[in-house]
């Protein structure tokens, strides 16, 4: 929602200029997922604890802390992915039918059998890939829980895995919750290629996977079919499988999304994760998926089963009717998601960030240096406190978190007037960055 016109945030009466800045702007905000303490070893490593190791090895999300710390200022929330705006009537109503027809226990464990059907059908209509609904098909609680259950199952501990770097902020958890070794490989900026050298370079025999994301979040990249040729030519050499998240398939702006799954040799190597939050704007609805080959999608379902035992089942019936949309929908999607991007990409440029314009997925991750000399952190938590406008530290999305100090992700899933209201106030609120 958007806020009143005016000071963000602000106890009545008091105008925004006349609050006192925070004496330490980063207190309370984790800089990184990866905790540390003063001396540098991580927490699990200091002493005995009633928390696991594992745990210990990251703190709560920074996307989600945003998100909460959006609301305690009543900031417009530019840092989590989701939508100010409706999803279609007619997918609400799929749901509500859904449930009053009697959807409401247990489904079958790895998804109902009018959604596996649907998800298959679509593969094979949009993209020609042969998806079994009964072997190759689990349904998850969201694309989150594809991607963590298809990691437990396949990854022991110990297994390197490669991340593309940036990267969505779930993927190191969820690698040290499986107990992997992560191998990041930097995408180059400003315009975030990859680089082919590195990527070779961290290949090994103990490489057992590769976690890709494209559409990419954060860095709105769109890989390439040659780039994609060209990973899948080493996963192929290395025997490594491909865990791909291609939760924005839908919304690309320059390029056309590619499944990696699609090239030869790659379907019998590739798990698939997406799901209905991004494409359908129901990201309350937790239903997404994993396509794997047969015997690896047999380990995703016990994994599922034993994590969640299911998605939502009335939400499962009516996102098999979403799937159905006309592929009008699809292209009314990318083309509202693109209007938003030009405007963005203007506006914030316009303020003096600079940035490359996504090809894909709603988020602009901005290098800040030209607006402020804070660091990531400050910035964004001045911003949310004092300019009424939430976005993600760019160090979440890095393993090292220096290597984001200088960058901030905006996301533009909003109404056309919550954007307009955003760049309003970040106009007004920067010529009072402190430094
Ligand atoms: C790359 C990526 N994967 C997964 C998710 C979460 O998707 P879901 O709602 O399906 O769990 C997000 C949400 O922002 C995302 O950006």
């Amino acid at each position: 929602m958007i806020g009143a016109p005016g000071p963000i945030g602000t106890p009545p009466g008091m105008a925004v200029s006349d609050r006192k800045e925070p004496a330490v702007l980063r207190a309370s905000f984790p800089p990184s997922r990866l905790k540390r303490t003063p001396t540098g070893e991580t927490q699990a490593m200091a002493g005995k604890s009633r928390v696991s190791r594992k745990v210990q090895q990251f703190t709560e999300s920074v996307i989600r802390e945003m998100t909460r710390l959006a609301q305690q200022y009543d900031a417009i929330n530019l840092a989590q992915g989701f939508p100010d705006f409706e999803p279609p009537e007619a997918v609400k109503e799929a749901a509500c039918r859904a449930i009053r027809d009697g959807y409401n226990q247990y489904s079958v464990t790895w998804g109902t059998p009018r959604l596996r059907r649907a998800i298959a059908d679509r593969y094979r209509r949009v993209y020609g890939l042969d998806v079994d609904p009964d072997r190759q098909v689990v349904v998850t609680c969201g694309s989150t829980e594809g991607m963590m259950a298809s990691m437990l199952a396949v990854i022991d501990p110990g297994d390197e895995v490669i991340v593309l770097e940036p990267f969505y902020e779930n993927y190191g958890p969820d690698g040290i919750l499986c107990g992997a070794t992560p191998r990041y490989v930097p995408l180059v900026e400003p315009d975030w290629r990859l680089d082919l050298d590195a990527l070779r370079r961290a290949f090994s025999p103990k490489t057992k996977a590769l976690v890709l994301n494209t559409p990419n979040n954060p860095t709105g990249r769109v890989f390439r079919r040659e780039e994609l040729e060209a990973i899948a030519e080493l996963c192929v050499e290395w025997d490594v499988l491909v865990l791909t998240d291609e939760i924005y398939e839908y919304i690309t702006y320059d390029a056309p999304h590619v499944p990696i799954a699609t090239l030869p040799g790659m379907a019998d190597r590739t798990v698939t994760v997406s799901g209905a939050s991004k494409t359908y704007s129901v990201t309350g609805w937790r239903v997404g998926w994993a396509v794997a080959p047969p015997d690896i999608a047999d380990g995703i379902k016990k994994a599922h089963d034993f994590l969640t035992v299911g998605a939502p089942h009335p939400l499962q019936e009516a996102v098999a009717e979403a799937l159905d949309l006309p592929e009008t929908y699809y292209r009314d999607l990318a083309g509202m998601y693109r209007q938003k991007r030009d405007r963005m990409v203007a506006g914030l440029r316009a303020l003096g960030f600079r940035l490359t314009a996504p090809e894909g997925a709603y988020y602009i991750m901005s290098d800040i240096r030209d607006v402020t000399a804070m660091d990531d952190v400050a910035f964004a938590r001045w911003l949310v406190e004092y300019g009424g406008v939430a976005v993600v530290p760019g160090s979440s999305f890095y393993a090292n978190p220096a290597d984001g100090r200088t960058k901030v992700r905006f996301n533009f899933c909003k109404q056309d007037a919550t954007l307009e209201e955003a760049l309003r106030r970040l106009q007004a609120s920067l010529p009072r960055v402190p430094y």
